[in-house]
């Protein structure tokens, strides 16, 4: 990222801090302009305490000025981009597959599963190797293993990306894991399949994802940078050198699960597994990606306790819903249909639900946006569109989410609700679910913090104050 560009980008106040509507009433009227992309980058990187114990990393929306990948890149259209949700498939996938691995339970997996939904992911930008190569990856706390695509790499086994190829061959700390460790026998346990090669390297591959795409390569240490002068040795990643299938121009992906190949878990002694982000709004702002969280500062948070996935599955970081409101009601939902938990997802776009939740959350949405037509269903699977043409103001009905525990939380209006002009809500097939997905739009602007000391998850609307 140029220095001007990340000037521009570099501001005093945090959209987190900036209320987008009223949250005394039910219902927020927004200007139709919300929904367009902002001019202005924000950025609370200059707010996070300049605590040793924490890291912060600027997170940006990975389609917005402030990417650094830029305007160079053609942007996608919705429909591709909710075709390339990769990384949801990637955490139904998976967790399907650790759980046949780990017990015989006999669940069924809904088809509607199986539509990609892509688009309104969330990178960082981070050095790797020495000297420092940067790198715009898309945070993903659904998997753990953290990878970049590597010279060499013909242009049939690399997608095009921003930025350069990391060449490991150009830094001088780069190192290979050799396949007789016991870290490339646990890449079979975690579902990213050690394998040897000839020269006793540890080999590695990820998927395929949902869409087909897949990546492989060599398991690899090396000093990651997360910020100036703050780094991390000898960090354990993937280094890519063949990437099949549809991918963005993100350069690789950054794992934030609780398993042992996670960034979370390799820097455990020093950040003590704890973590926050927040969500930029739309384009065009900025967030954070917080490494370590000083226990004493949980004003503003609600919390619900977390819950791992299944035994043995650490990846995940999951919760329970209890129920929704829409307008300050709350909708009639059975609180057993919840049973399963969702995921807490970053690298999903729209939120799952069990199919009876989704359909009461679907109507009580609908009545309360009879003012505008309806769009027929989208053909990725979003059902709730509108065709908002001549409004120049819309009103979007508040929408809360009440966790295990009492935890409640009002999403953002409307950048927490709705994604483009749809719900960003999708219901499976049916009730009998493995789990459900809380997604990252419903997240946006809370700073969402991932405890796993305490065994909970908090989120709240306001990053703290430096
Ligand atoms: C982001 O900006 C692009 C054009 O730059 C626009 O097509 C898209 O709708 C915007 N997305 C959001 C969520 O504002
Ligand atoms: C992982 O499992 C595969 C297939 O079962 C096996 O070939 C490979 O040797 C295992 N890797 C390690 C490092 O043990
Ligand atoms: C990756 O995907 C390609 C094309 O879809 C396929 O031919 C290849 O076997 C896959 N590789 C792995 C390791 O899954
Ligand atoms: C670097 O990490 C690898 C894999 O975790 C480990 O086997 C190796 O001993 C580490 N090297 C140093 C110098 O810490
Ligand atoms: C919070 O804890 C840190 C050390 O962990 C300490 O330096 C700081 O003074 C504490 N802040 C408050 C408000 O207690
Ligand atoms: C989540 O719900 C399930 C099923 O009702 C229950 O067994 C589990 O204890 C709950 N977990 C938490 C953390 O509330
Ligand atoms: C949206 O509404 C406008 C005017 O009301 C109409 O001209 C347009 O065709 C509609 N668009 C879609 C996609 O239905
Ligand atoms: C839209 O809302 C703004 C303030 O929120 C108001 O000034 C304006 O009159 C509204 N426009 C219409 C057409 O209702």
């Amino acid at each position: 990222m140029g220095s001007s560009h990340l000037l521009l980008c570099v501001l005093l106040w945090s959209f987190c801090l900036i209320a987008l509507g009223s949250t005394e009433h039910n219902i927020v009227v927004v200007p139709t302009s919300s929904f367009a992309s902002e001019s202005t980058c924000f950025s609370s990187l200059s707010h996070v305490p300049s605590d040793p114990s924490r890291a912060s990393v600027p997170l940006v929306h990975r389609q917005g000025p402030c990417a650094p990948s830029g305007s160079s890149i053609v942007k996608p259209s919705f429909q591709e981009m909710l075709r390339r949700d990769a990384r949801r498939n990637h955490i139904i996938s998976k967790a399907v597959g650790l759980t046949t691995t780990l017990s015989d339970a006999s669940v069924s997996i809904p088809t509607a599963l199986g539509n990609a939904v892509d688009s309104l992911e969330y990178v960082v930008t981070l050095g790797i190797g020495t000297p420092a190569v940067e790198q715009t990856v898309l945070i993903d706390t659904g998997s753990d293993l953290s990878w970049v695509q590597c010279q060499p790499c013909i242009s049939t086994e690399c997608y095009p990306q921003k930025d350069p190829l990391f060449d490991p061959r150009k830094s001088s700390t780069y190192g290979t894991i050799s396949c007789q460790s016991g870290e490339c026998k646990n890449l079979n346990r975690t579902g990213y399949h050690g394998d040897c090669t000839d020269d006793n390297v540890c080999r590695f591959s990820i998927g395929p994802y949902g869409d087909g795409s897949n990546t492989s390569g060599v398991y690899s240490t090396d000093t990651l940078t997360l910020a100036p002068g703050i780094t991390i040795r000898n960090f354990s990643f993937g280094c890519g050198h063949d990437q099949q299938g549809e991918n963005d121009k993100y350069d690789g992906l950054l794992g934030l699960g609780g398993a042992p190949e996670s960034l979370v878990s390799q820097t455990a002694e020093r950040y003590g597994r704890a973590f926050s982000y927040c969500l930029p709004p739309g384009n065009g702002t900025a967030g954070f990606l917080s490494l370590g969280a000083s226990s004493n500062n949980t004003a503003g948070f609600v919390f619900t306790p977390m819950h791992q996935f299944a035994p043995g599955v650490s990846t995940f970081y999951m919760v329970n819903l209890s129920g929704i409101s829409v307008e300050g009601k709350q909708v009639d939902i059975p609180p057993e249909i919840f049973s399963k938990g969702m995921i807490v997802d970053s690298g999903s776009i729209v939120t799952q639900l069990p199919k009876t939740a989704y359909l009461a959350l679907q109507s009580a949405f609908r009545s309360a946006m009879s003012a505008y037509p309806l769009l027929p269903p989208n053909e990725d699977g979003l059902d709730t569109c509108y065709n908002f043409t001549g409004h120049s103001n819309i009103t979007v009905p508040k929408v809360s989410l009440m966790f295990s525990g009492g935890a409640t939380i009002d999403l953002d209006v409307p950048s927490g609700v709705m994604v483009e002009d749809c719900l960003a809500f999708d219901g499976d097939s049916s009730d009998n679910v493995l789990f459900g997905v809380l997604g990252n739009v419903n997240q946006r602007t809370f700073e969402v913090l991932y405890d796993s000391g305490r065994g909970n998850i908090g989120f709240r609307p306001e990053p703290a104050e430096a």
